[in-house]
């Protein structure tokens, strides 16, 4: 186990400041700080308070992360760190800090890309990942499906959002029912005691017409409006919301697209591996719905454990960890921090 490289990474992409450090495929830390409480009352991540944020948390939650693991930042054999996409202001708060590290410790630096990150965080819970795989990113930024062929190399995107992402509708929809923010996990919670087959709420992108442009797109700003105006007509006619089964059928629409839309391009593609990433990845219904619509068609799921699913550090450290013992080159110290970062690189070349 000691040959295997011991790695730190860093992310600041959105609203959590992560550091983790994995040696391999072991995780050793997991250090986190959140800034979602200051966004709360704002209904949605404001990027300025984000990158202020960062810059507040960084260095703790790098010292706890250390002390965590039982390591000087002398011992690592490299640092990675979130180059994009996410938010500008905050990725550039990961990114200057890494490379602050690297330059003091004299450290190779790779820079990497989020969504692979998501996806590679699975190999701390379930081991190597079987390749090609499917992959499914649901969060409140991106929600997308990827095949993945090399992690090192590249990934392949097959569709995503063309409006709202996943976990933004979730949010969306818990403001409009007063449920707070973030609303996924209120949401998830409330569902419980609805009927989920009580509202047909519509299914985007999944009429015949949208299958040949839009097979593994996702739309859920359609949901989100059919949402809003059947609350808005119960009000006007004076009856009470029922908002455990307004959350139980939104969900379930939400649950019931992610859900066949992965398991077609699993099964399109010839591939036997699902994997689910990102906070809505949390969901309770996403899980078993996937868990049932796979075993029909022999696909194998794996959805990490809720901490790896949402933002992380360890997620960064696991994609750097894969890519040294892959012997792929470091990034150059001059790395960007992009907030636009395209898929087709899991790393910034050196
Ligand atoms: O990955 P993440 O922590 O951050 C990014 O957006 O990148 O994901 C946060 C999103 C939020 O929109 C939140 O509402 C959603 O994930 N979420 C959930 C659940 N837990 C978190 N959505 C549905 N069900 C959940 N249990
Ligand atoms: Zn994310």
């Amino acid at each position: 186990m000691r040959d295997e490289p011991l790695v730190l990474g860093i992310e600041t992409s959105c609203d959590e400041t992560g550091v983790g450090i994995v040696r391999g495929h072991t995780l050793l830390a997991d250090a986190l700080a959140s800034s979602v409480d200051q966004h709360a009352r704002f209904g949605g991540v404001v990027p300025e308070v984000a990158s202020r944020a960062h810059l507040e948390a960084l260095v703790p939650t790098m010292q706890r992360a250390l002390d965590e693991a039982g390591v000087t930042l002398a011992d690592v054999d490299a640092i990675a760190v979130t180059s994009g996409p996410g938010l500008a202001g905050a990725l550039l708060v990961g990114v200057a800090a890494a490379k602050g590290y690297a330059l003091a410790a004299e450290k190779p630096i790779y820079g990497v890309n989020h969504l692979a990150a998501h996806v590679a965080v699975d190999t701390l819970e379930h081991g190597p990942l079987p390749e090609p795989a499917v992959a499914m990113l649901v969060s409140g930024g991106h929600s997308s499906l990827l095949l993945v062929d090399d992690l090192t190399a590249g990934v392949t995107p097959l569709g995503a959002t063309i409006d709202d992402a996943a976990g933004e509708a979730f949010d969306k929809v818990a403001r409009l029912l007063g449920l707070g923010f973030p609303g996924g996990p209120v949401i998830d919670r409330t569902a419980r005691d609805g009927d989920p087959g009580s509202i047909a709420f519509p299914r985007g992108l999944t009429a015949p017409k949208d299958q040949a442009k839009h097979r593994f797109d996702f739309s859920f700003s359609g949901l989100k409006t059919a949402v809003a105006r059947w609350v808005e007509a119960r009000e006007r006619a004076g009856e009470p919301v029922p908002i455990a089964h307004v959350s139980a059928s939104f969900q379930e629409a939400v649950c019931d697209v992610l859900t066949a839309k992965a398991i077609d391009a699993c099964v399109s593609n010839g591939v036997g591996t699902l994997v689910i990433g990102g906070g809505v990845a949390a969901n309770s219904r996403l899980r078993v719905l996937a868990e049932e619509r796979a075993a029909r068609h022999g696909i194998v799921v794996r959805v990490p454990r809720p901490q790896l699913c949402t933002d992380n550090g360890a997620m960064v450290a696991a994609l750097g960890s894969h890519l040294v013992a892959a012997g792929v080159a470091p990034s150059r110290l001059d790395l960007p921090a992009d907030s636009a970062m395209s898929l087709t690189s899991v790393s910034v070349p050196g």
